[in-house]
């Protein structure tokens, strides 16, 4: 059986004051094959946060068949935040050419493609006074249908568009939702513009795999086959290791508990190579939102290989033991020679690169990072792909998500909710002035005059 991803977590044991040691995983055994268990059958029952666990096996046509609509415009911007825009900029950055946007029309075969995610003027400004709003696809994304900035975009960008083409407008949108709550659910039905749906049972963050991140993917040319394949063959796999030492999530997932235990509050996540950038971005928001509640979790710290050798190296190996570093590595990059024999003496001390490929020298450098840790004495995953394809990233995501909620279940939380994003979300709506939030008003000026109390001006 060819591999999905191979994890070594021979450096995950340390030693010193603050010991995580092989024996130390033992003592879990029982936890996390109970957790596994009730992630299960969860799962299988479809509980409300546990349905990303079934995306591996849903039917695939109508995403297709909505890519395949959306494939047909000049550009796809899509208008999202968190889990409703992170999973699809992973996907983009690691699954499309680099500086795809730039590419010429006939190269790129497909849409170019825009994310709105942060409600500031000045990006959605000079976005939208680029293109033509008669020819581009607006794919509208939120799990509630009203959060604030993905309902701001949303609403100035139907206006203008309305203003071009009129009542037209609603051929230019797509709307995914939940199937049956929220405002942009009575919108689709009102309008009869396009819509999908964000299974009830899928939150967020874990909705990569689903119409969220799959619709925009189809249509840039993305195999999402693929990419839910690699994911159901990562759930295959891991549902027949049912021995620790065999079960890399489930000994992920130990590890992380010790060490989030012994006091290392960080889980830093550093891909080495540009197309994984913002996987550890999405990473990020799984793993922040999922565990960080009721005192518990730990902060996770975006990194990429090997540029952060030259900015954080430094901190990860003499600063506080307070991380777990996780690198990944990808063993089959496109090959990129450097020159076999430049002819200036002035250079020959360069020749150690003569001939060398560029993936090499970044698969060295993940090495190399991973043994200066370890003899730092700091607790290492290395992680390694075959390539970052379709297959390959589809069992990565998974495997994530796998080992996230995991953890959650080991820490004894609900790795599905997001009660502090709620509160904020309710914060900004009474501010803003929405209907039926009054009574948050005077909280949040009691809190934000608390944190003004001490204003020093210059
Ligand atoms: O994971 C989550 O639930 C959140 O981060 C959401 O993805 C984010 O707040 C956006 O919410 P929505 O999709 O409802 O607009």
């Amino acid at each position: 059986m060819d591999e999905l991803l191979s994890v070594s977590v021979g450096g995950a044991f340390v030693g010193g004051d603050r010991p995580v040691l092989r024996e130390n995983i033992d003592d879990l055994s029982k936890m996390v094959e109970e957790a596994d268990v009730l992630l299960r059958e969860k799962g299988r029952d479809d509980v409300e946060g546990f349905g990303w666990i079934n995306l591996p096996y849903q039917d695939l046509s109508e995403t297709i068949e909505i890519g395949r609509w959306l494939s047909g415009f000049e550009a796809i911007v899509q208008i999202g935040i968190g889990g409703s825009a992170l999973g699809n900029r992973m996907l983009a950055k690691a699954l499309l050419p680099p500086f795809y946007n730039e590419l010429d029309a006939s190269v790129r075969k497909a849409p170019k493609f825009y994310l709105l995610e942060n409600p500031d003027p000045k990006t959605a400004l000079s976005l939208l006074d680029r293109l033509d709003l008669s020819k581009i696809a607006f794919v509208v994304v939120s799990k509630s249908g009203s959060t604030t900035e993905t309902a701001a975009h949303f609403l100035w960008v139907w206006q203008k568009v309305r203003e071009k083409i009129g009542e037209r407008a609603r051929d230019n949108f797509l709307i995914i939702t939940d199937p049956r709550k929220g405002i942009l659910r009575k919108f689709a039905k009102s309008t009869g513009c396009r819509s999908l749906n964000i299974p009830e049972s899928v939150g967020g963050r874990y909705s990569v795999l689903s119409s969220v991140g799959l619709a925009t993917a189809s249509a840039l040319g993305i195999n999402i086959e693929k990419l839910v394949q690699g994911a159901k063959e990562m759930d295959q796999r891991l549902a027949l290791r049912s021995h620790l030492w065999e079960n890399p999530a489930w000994l992920l997932a130990c590890i992380n508990l010790l060490h989030t235990k012994a006091g290392r509050n960080m889980a830093v996540m550093m891909p080495y190579g540009d197309d994984l950038a913002d996987f550890a971005e999405w990473f990020a928001q799984l793993w922040g939102e999922s565990l960080g509640k009721e005192g518990c979790g730990t902060t996770p710290v975006r990194a990429l290989g090997a540029i952060d050798q030259h900015s954080q190296l430094q901190l990860y190996a003499e600063g506080p033991d307070d991380k777990l570093i996780t690198i990944i590595d990808v063993k089959n990059r496109p090959l990129f020679l450097l020159p076999d024999v430049v002819d200036i003496e002035a250079l020959k001390d360069l020749e150690f690169l003569y001939g060398k490929a560029l993936g090499d020298l970044l698969s060295i450098e993940a090495r190399s990072t991973a043994s200066a840790l370890i003899k730092a004495g700091k607790p290492v995953i290395y992680l390694n792909i075959p390539e970052v394809s379709e297959r390959y990233i589809g069992a990565l995501v998974f495997f994530y998500e796998y080992v996230t909620a995991l953890v959650g279940f080991l820490m004894k939380i609900n790795p599905f909710d997001q009660p502090g994003v709620e509160q904020g979300k309710r914060y900004i709506y009474s501010l803003m002035g929405r209907r039926g939030y009054e009574e948050y008003v005077k909280e949040v000026e009691e809190y934000f005059g608390a944190c003004q109390k001490t204003e020093i001006i210059i």
